[in-house]
Order: structure tokens, then C-alpha cells, then sequence
């Protein structure tokens, strides 16, 4: 998927952004940074992939994949600060970034009476950990030179950031308010900072997920059965994705495959905002 270079993802411990890490480590990535709120959680995915990506190695066929891990809460600029900058000291630079550290609550009642503390957790981490991530990342990625395709050695881009939002970044949906008004909010971001950047070759796109198969939406028994019912009137493929076909799309959008492509949004949802 020509990904030369180092990756760093948010929410690596768990779900989509795992799936992300192991992507990068399958498709070329010469190294990876995985940066979550739990330590413990974050060594058990390091173990994961360094058995499921045995003896890689980067594209230049000599030094071995790395892996670093960072316990982080991406609401804390200093500690993000301190992440991005050593994983870049690590790796040398730091090519792609991958935003998928994000939770969802719902409020029973609406809007009306969603307690204010959900809301601004949501956002906080949401909208703004995006926002901090992104603004320490692209100043490191502003200062080095673009990276040369892995396929036909012309130079792709100086970064490469994807932010995850959501269907919720482009439709509502019902008991949702503060997670559907942080999507939509990072659509915001990523189209407003794309344009700032995108003379320089910094590339910032937003992934939009539908209905996925991960502890987010699986480890509440009623939330996954209301969502199963769902998925079977309101996606017109009557399913949910796996974590693996939203990496996917961050793959293709990371990548030099989308070197013409900024600001843009993918819908990776089995047609559902179609309708
Ligand atoms: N699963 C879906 O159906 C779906 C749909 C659309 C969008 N998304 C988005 O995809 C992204 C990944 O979600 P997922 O389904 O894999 O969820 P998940 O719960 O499996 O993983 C989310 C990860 O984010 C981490 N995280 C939460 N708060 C954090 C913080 N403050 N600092 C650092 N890390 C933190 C969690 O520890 C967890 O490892 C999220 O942004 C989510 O909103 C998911």
C-alpha cells in the first residue's frame, strides 16, 4: 500500500486502532508507535503483533520493525507532547498519524438530559485529544522532507494524518449528542488544518467508520443488540465491518496510494449514510 516510513496510532491498545497498528506492521511500515491510556494493554498488542509480523523488516530490507509504546492520555498536551516528540527522536521522523483513540456514551433521555461532565469528557477526548495529537505531530512533520514512494520513488508527502471520525461526523443519530457533535467536530478540524497545510505537503483526512465490530460497540450486551437490530434495517450490506476493513481505508488514506487526496472524508460504512 506503499507506507514507507514510521506510524504512529492512538487507541492502539484496542479495536480499529489496533487493527490500524497491524496493518502498518503487515503492509511495509517500517516502525510503529502505539500510544493508549493502559501500558499493560499496549505490551499485550506489541506482543500480538510482533507474533502475527515474525522477522519483519523495513522496506530497506536491513534494520528490524520497530514498535514503541506510550501510555498516554490524549487529553494531556504535555504528555502527548512528550509521545510524539520521542517517538520521532526514535524513528528519525515521522511519517503517518493515526488519530483513533476516541469513546462513545449515550445519553438516556436526549440532549435534555445529558449530564454536562459526558459531554465534555467526549469532546475533550474526542475533539480536542485529536486536536492535540495533530498540532504535535504536524509540527514535526512540517520540518522534514517528503517521503519517497515505496513503489515508484517520487516523493509522496512531508506526513500523512488520518482522524477518525464517524457516520456521527456527518448524520445524527438519536441519544448521541455529545459523540455526534465531537465527530462532526473533527470533520471540522481536519478540513479546516488540511487547508492550512496542504501547499506544504501535509495531507490530513478524516476516516468515518459505521457500525464496527469492537469492544466499543460489543462489550455492552444491550448496546450491541440494539445495534444488531439496526444494522439490519439501516446498512444496505446488513452488516457491521470488522476493525480490519476500516484500517483498510486508513491504510489507502495514510499512504502514497491517496497522494492527491486532503481535507477529504471516507466513508467506510456498508453504505449507510447512502440512505
Ligand atoms: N466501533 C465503531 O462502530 C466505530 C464507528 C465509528 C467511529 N469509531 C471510532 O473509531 C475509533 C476507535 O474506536 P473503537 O471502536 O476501536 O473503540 P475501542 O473502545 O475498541 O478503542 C478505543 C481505544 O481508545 C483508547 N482511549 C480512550 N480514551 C483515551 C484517552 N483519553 N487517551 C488515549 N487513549 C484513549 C481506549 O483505551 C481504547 O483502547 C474511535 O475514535 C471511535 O469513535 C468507531
Amino acid at each position: 500500500m506503499d507506507i514507507p516510513g514510521f506510524a504512529l496510532v492512538t487507541g492502539a491498545a484496542s479495536g480499529i486502532g489496533k487493527a490500524c497498528a497491524l496493518a502498518f506492521a503487515r503492509d511495509g511500515a517500517a516502525g510503529i508507535a502505539l500510544l493508549d491510556l493502559d501500558l499493560a494493554a499496549l505490551s499485550a498488542v506489541k506482543v500480538e503483533i510482533e507474533s502475527a509480523v515474525p522477522e519483519q523488516q523495513n522496506e530497506d530490507g536491513g534494520k528490524e520493525f520497530q514498535i514503541e509504546i506510550y501510555a498516554v492520555d490524549v487529553r494531556n498536551e504535555e504528555k502527548v507532547n512528550a509521545a510524539v516528540n520521542a517517538a520521532a527522536a526514535k524513528f528519525g521522523r515521522l511519517d503517518y498519524v493515526v488519530n483513533a483513540a476516541g469513546i462513545a456514551i449515550k445519553h438516556q433521555g436526549g440532549a435534555a438530559f445529558a449530564e454536562t461532565s459526558d459531554w465534555q469528557r467526549i469532546l475533550d477526548i474526542n475533539l480536542t485529544g485529536t486536536f492535540l495529537v495533530l498540532k504535535a505531530a504536524a509540527k514535526i512533520m512540517l520540518k522534514q522532507d517528503p517521503i519517497l514512494s515505496s513503489i515508484d520513488g517520487r516523493p509522496l508527502q512531508r506526513g500523512s494524518i488520518v482522524n477518525f471520525s464517524s457516520i456521527q461526523g456527518v448524520v445524527g443519530i438519536e441519544l448521541s449528542t455529545a459523540y455526534t457533535a465531537s465527530k462532526h467536530g473533527v470533520m471540522g478540524l481536519t478540513r479546516s488544518a488540511s487547508e492550512d497545510y496542504a501547499k506544504d505537503g501535509l495531507r490530513i483526512n478524516a476516516i468515518c467508520p459505521g457500525y464496527t465490530e469492537t469492544p466499543m460497540t460489543t462489550k455492552n450486551p444491550a448496546v450491541l443488540k440494539a445495534m444488531e437490530e439496526r444494522v439490519g434495517t439501516a446498512v444496505p450490506m446488513r452488516r457491521m465491518g470488522k476493525a480490519s476493513e476500516i484500517a483498510n481505508g486508513v491504510i489507502y488514506l495514510a499512504g502514497g496510494r491517496s497522494s492527491f487526496v486532503t481535507g477529504s472524508a471516507l466513508m467506510v460504512d456498508g453504505g449507510y449514510t447512502t440512505r
